[in-house]
């Protein structure tokens, strides 16, 4: 039988594989900073210096793979702002509230800016020995839930409530401005607000009313371009409802999902939205 001839007896077959494997070789290097920050799919492709710092997804991966502390949010909840995140990141990512989830929505945001902020001291160093690689800033609200109806009725009484006098950092005049925030949280401007803190269930609790309320008028008052997305959970209790309509709007809700409200709020135009009456809504 006449022996088969492999391809490197006839040189010239040879050439369009040659070409093939440098396109392939190209390509991976023109892509190797996206592969190996994007995906990592090979392995030993990344530097000693990368490989040093774990990504957050593995922690996150490895947590919940071995935790029986899940998040409170159900699956359905939590796709709402995992895809609101999937279309946006890298991104300012401002969440109200430490919890069993945080280090989820941390990894949601790859290569952005995620940061929580949480009244509790306690439980802040509960979850960061689980998750030591989040930012969170303890926050003090000077709220009570049973005063929620009071304090709709001073903010509009209030100069430094509404325009042209309102401003967050530093108002103390105003009761549901959260004044005396890390500088960060201001000098950002934040694309996603996920409000899920603090506690607001009994009525000697904080309530979420300021964080409401700060929420609304950092959405209102962006410069950047472009929208700001305010995702407010447990809207079964009344405080979150009221507050939601009278501060993010019906008109911008887009989504309602569960106990999870899905807003996407535009900044305040200029010429006509900032007046007292038609700032929020
Ligand atoms: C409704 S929880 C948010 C829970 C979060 N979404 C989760 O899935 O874990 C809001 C607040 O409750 C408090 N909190 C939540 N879980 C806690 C726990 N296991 N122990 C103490 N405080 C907790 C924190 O102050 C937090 O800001």
């Amino acid at each position: 039988m006449k022996p088969r001839r492999l391809p490197l007896d006839r040189p010239w077959l040879a050439v369009p594989l040659v070409v093939a494997v440098m396109i392939a070789m190209a390509f991976l290097v023109v892509n190797f900073k996206l592969v190996t920050t994007k995906a990592g799919l090979f392995c030993g492709t990344t530097s000693a210096i990368e490989r040093n710092v774990i990504p957050i997804q593995l922690h996150a991966v490895l947590h919940y793979a071995t935790t029986r502390d899940i998040p409170q949010q159900s699956t359905a909840e939590i796709r709402v702002s995992f895809d609101v995140l999937f279309s946006l990141y890298p991104c300012n990512f401002l969440v109200f509230g430490l919890g069993h989830d945080s280090l989820m929505w941390a990894s949601f945001n790859p290569n952005g800016f995620t940061m929580f902020l949480e009244e509790d001291p306690n439980w802040i160093k509960t979850v960061l020995t689980k998750a030591p690689n989040i930012r969170v800033y303890p926050v003090g609200y000077k709220t009570h839930l049973y005063d929620a109806k009071n304090l709709l009725a001073h903010y509009k009484a209030e100069p430094n409530c509404l325009p042209p006098k309102l401003h967050l950092q530093g108002n103390t005049k105003c009761r549901l401005v959260l004044s005396d925030l890390p500088n960060e949280v201001y000098d950002k401007e934040w694309d996603v607000i996920m409000i899920d803190g603090p506690k607001g269930y009994l009525p000697d609790l904080p309530g979420r009313m300021a964080a409401i309320y700060t929420a609304a008028v950092m959405a209102r008052m962006r410069t950047r371009p472009g929208v700001t997305h305010v995702i407010l959970h447990d809207v079964n209790r009344k405080v979150e409802r009221v507050y939601a309509q009278r501060f993010l709007c019906r008109k911008y809700l887009v989504k309602a999902v569960g106990r999870l409200w899905h807003f996407v709020i535009p900044p305040a135009s200029k010429d006509q939205d900032l007046t007292p009456n038609t700032f929020f809504c």
